[in-house]
């Protein structure tokens, strides 16, 4: 857990915002009363309410959709933040509700498109996705895969960000998101820890089961710049979809050497410059009982795509290079190079930065560094 991390990187943040905002409000008077990640378990679906976040009078503002998600609410002008993980014929990926806007500037405003209708929210687009390996292990479950990420209102070339029920000021990202699986007692219940990253055309979500002793640090939110690769190993490939069991990973950033030495990697703040290296490459925990599926016999029900598919090239290029890796700062510029926004130092190298709590993750082109073939580890 990151709290003193993020307490004191949410006091900066605070003092910093009071300069630019009306100074009557007390800073601390910012945080919510109860943390995201302390509410529920919501029983489903009767004790869910309308909005998990009520808190008012904070630096965020209020929650952007509702947290009952119905029939009514089934439609592509969805505001619902209730997200599922399922299997790999259902699950919901957090995603903006209107294009143009850069998924580090709106993390808090995410709302749940789904792969299947019957959770009452938005439907991922006939054909977005491209690759999707679900995975459920002792500890979580996870999905991982590829998707034409301008489907889901994200800007082309986006290197997107993650989402997690923490951020800096613990109403999470998004604001009273939640999200639930039947995976674990076979009826739905509320993951309390789970973590999406979303950037690169490429996506990873994980729900830890809240019954494991460890959720909360399988679903640590405090990797947010070195992206999938770290956070959520795997071997999804580009159009393979497939359901696997598996072992769990090792806790994201945690790692053990050749010398059997295990270490805890710190992520480094933001403020000391992009990410060019990390000093390990994650285990990709051993999968077993693939059972390889059609796309097009999976997802069904679904809306016609509404903008023109991306070329998929620059995809693939990317997934080539290993993918969802590293981030560095914020930039807008698709590729390697990249530029510090010095509006956005984060000194603490949690979470989070300003108010809209996001970094961009970025593609690290120096994979050579790792002294590893990445040529098959797609998103690895
Ligand atoms: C359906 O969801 C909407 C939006 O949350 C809510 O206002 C409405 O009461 C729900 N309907 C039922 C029958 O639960
Ligand atoms: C947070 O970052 C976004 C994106 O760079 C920027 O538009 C916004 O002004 C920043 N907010 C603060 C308080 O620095």
């Amino acid at each position: 857990m990151s709290n003193s991390v993020t307490l004191s990187s949410f006091v900066a943040l605070v003092l910093s915002a009071s300069s630019l905002v009306a100074a009557q409000a007390p800073p601390l008077a910012t945080y919510p009363a109860v943390p995201l990640a302390k509410k529920g378990p919501f029983e489903y679906p009767d004790g869910i309410p309308f909005k998990v976040d009520t808190d008012t009078n904070l630096i965020r503002g209020l929650q952007k959709g509702y947290n009952i998600c119905n029939g009514t609410t089934e439609n592509q002008e969805s505001l619902c933040q209730t997200s599922w993980l399922n299997s790999l014929e259902d699950f919901c990926l957090w995603a903006p509700s209107e294009p143009g806007h850069e998924v580090g500037d709106i993390e808090g405003e995410m709302i749940a498109w789904c792969s299947k209708p019957g959770h009452g929210t938005r439907l991922i687009p006939e054909g977005a996705l491209k690759g999707v390996q679900f995975m459920k292990t002792p500890d979580y479950v996870q999905v991982v895969g590829f998707i034409d990420q301008t489907q889901i209102n994200m800007i082309d070339g986006d290197y997107g960000g993650e989402m997690d029920p923490h951020g800096a000021d613990s109403r999470g990202n998004p604001m009273g998101g939640i999200v639930y699986s039947d995976k674990f007692t076979g009826k739905p219940i509320q993951g309390i820890e789970w973590h999406n990253f979303m950037g690169s055309n490429q996506f990873c979500f994980k729900v830890c089961d809240p019954a494991g002793p460890n959720a909360a640090r399988y679903c640590e939110h405090i990797f947010d710049r070195i992206g999938c690769a770290f956070n959520a190993p795997n071997n999804a490939q580009k159009d393979v979809f497939e359901s696997c069991e598996g072992e769990s990973q090792d806790f994201p950033g945690v790692y053990t050497g050749a010398d059997g030495v295990v270490t805890t990697y710190k992520q480094p703040a933001e403020s000391l410059g992009p990410i060019t290296t990390v000093p390990y490459v994650a285990r990709v925990p051993v999968s077993s009982n693939c059972v390889k599926h059609e796309s097009a016999s999976i997802y069904t029900g679904l809306p016609k795509p509404t903008v023109s598919a991306t070329s998929s090239s620059s995809s693939a290029s990317q997934t080539a290079g290993g993918s969802a890796g590293i981030s560095t700062s914020r930039t807008t510029s698709a590729g390697p190079a990249q530029t510090g926004n010095p509006q956005n130092s984060n000194t603490n190298g949690g979470d989070s930065n300003n108010e809209s709590g996001a970094e961009r993750v970025v593609v690290f082109s120096g994979l050579a560094a790792f002294g590893v073939a990445f040529a098959a580890l797609f998103l690895a």
